[in-house]
């Protein structure tokens, strides 16, 4: 991090904070549901120190303008730097709830691709998070700082995203992708390891931000269809109380585009239970199945994808070598995640880039990736600062 040296003295420490994959369960944690995440080998890394100058001052390796700073305040306003924005919302977060935030410098960088849906953001606002629990020792638990920082985003940046990112880049582990119920945020890891399978990303290259999308309006469709469901079964709190059933008996009530924004969770929902079942089993075919058949919910009925996701997932239908594809995260741009059988990756990211290439002009660029450790502090003696 010699971004670090060269903008601020002193001894940091160094948090990696990971970037996420998402399986299965898309758009359903806000609606209380399940998601089926991890963490991977792609991360910021994040150099902190205090200071001792009543001042956050902060340094982007990767990102124009690379420099800001402010005093310390109760009351922060937008600072117009989107990554700032992400930093400063999880201060102000820490303070209403009480936490005592003192002046910081912070310097960071890494590897995670920018609004590609492995969600750089939620890795930044977690390794703050960590990091100043770290240096003035607020002892929070992970699950304190995944909130803190999901509430970042919902209050600071304005972007409704449910809690999946913010915890799955906190609770990662080597190997293991974790359930998460999303309600009682209770998790349970499951080994997903295989020596000839690979997690491929496919990234289009296409960049829409959260806020600037329709992400919100997704949102308030979900709601608006649990309120008309709730009029007659009190008992609804979320989609995740909704099954196909109870849905259909309210479709006249409804608009069409709400019942198909609904009937999307709730098939999603049971595809995350149907794809820990087909783990058990060691059924990736089946497993693949659900992915492609998450994808197809996300493009007709939930129409968060975009025509370079669809051509990426095309691609695929004909190459025995996928297992499944998907887009993955909030949508409308970004990545799709394919599990490939590893003796044909190669093989098979040559003929997605042609594919793709000959729909689009583009090129799509692609990552292959390892689930990993979830934020934790590095040894600052091993590494060159
Ligand atoms: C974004 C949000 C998450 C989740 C996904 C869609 O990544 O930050 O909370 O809603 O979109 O599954």
């Amino acid at each position: 991090m010699a971004g670090y040296t060269s903008n601020f003295t002193g001894n940091p420490i160094l948090i990696c904070s990971p970037g996420r994959i998402n399986l299965i369960g898309e758009h359903t944690d806000y609606n209380m549901g399940f998601v089926l995440p991890a963490s991977v080998d792609k991360a910021i890394v994040l150099a902190m120190s205090k200071n001792s100058s009543g001042k956050i001052r902060l340094h982007s390796t990767d990102m124009q303008p690379s420099y800001f700073e402010t005093e310390l305040t109760d009351n922060y306003s937008k600072t117009g730097i989107d990554w700032a924005d992400y930093i400063i919302g999880v201060v102000q977060e820490l303070q209403k709830e009480g936490y005592k935030v003192e002046g910081f410098d912070c310097s960071f960088g890494g590897d995670v691709p920018i609004g590609a849906g492995l969600s750089s953001s939620a890795a930044l606002e977690g390794g703050i998070a960590f990091g100043l629990d770290e240096l003035f020792n607020y002892k929070l638990s992970r699950l304190e700082m995944a909130k803190i920082s999901q509430q970042a985003e919902n209050t600071f940046v304005g972007v409704k995203c449910g809690i999946m990112d913010q915890f799955a880049s906190l609770h990662g582990e080597n190997g293991k992708v974790m359930k998460l119920d999303c309600r009682s945020l209770a998790y349970e890891y499951y080994p997903f390891i295989w020596e000839d399978i690979k997690v491929l990303l496919c990234d289009t290259k296409v960049r829409r931000t959260l806020a600037g999308s329709e992400y919100n309006v997704r949102r308030n469709q979900c709601e608006t269809g649990v309120q008309i469901i709730k009029k007659t079964n009190p008992e609804v709190e979320s989609l995740r109380d909704v099954s196909m059933e109870m849905l259909n008996d309210h479709e006249d009530e409804m608009d069409e585009i709400v019942f198909k924004r609904c009937a999307y969770v709730i098939n999603e929902n049971k595809r995350v239970h149907d794809a820990c079942n087909a783990l058990i089993a060691h059924d990736l075919k089946a497993f693949g199945n659900l992915m492609y058949q998450s994808h197809k919910g996300l493009q007709k009925n939930y129409e968060v994808s975009c025509k370079e996701l669809d051509i990426l997932v095309d691609a695929t239908k004909d190459l025995d070598g996928i297992l499944g594809a998907r887009m993955m995260g909030g949508g409308f741009g970004g990545c799709t995640i394919n599990l490939v059988y590893s003796d044909t990756i190669q093989d098979c990211m040559d003929r997605i880039k042609t594919y793709y290439n000959k729909k689009t002009s583009a090129y799509p660029e692609f990552h292959v990736v390892s689930i990993s450790k979830g934020t934790h502090k590095m040894d600052s003696n091993r590494i060159t600062v």
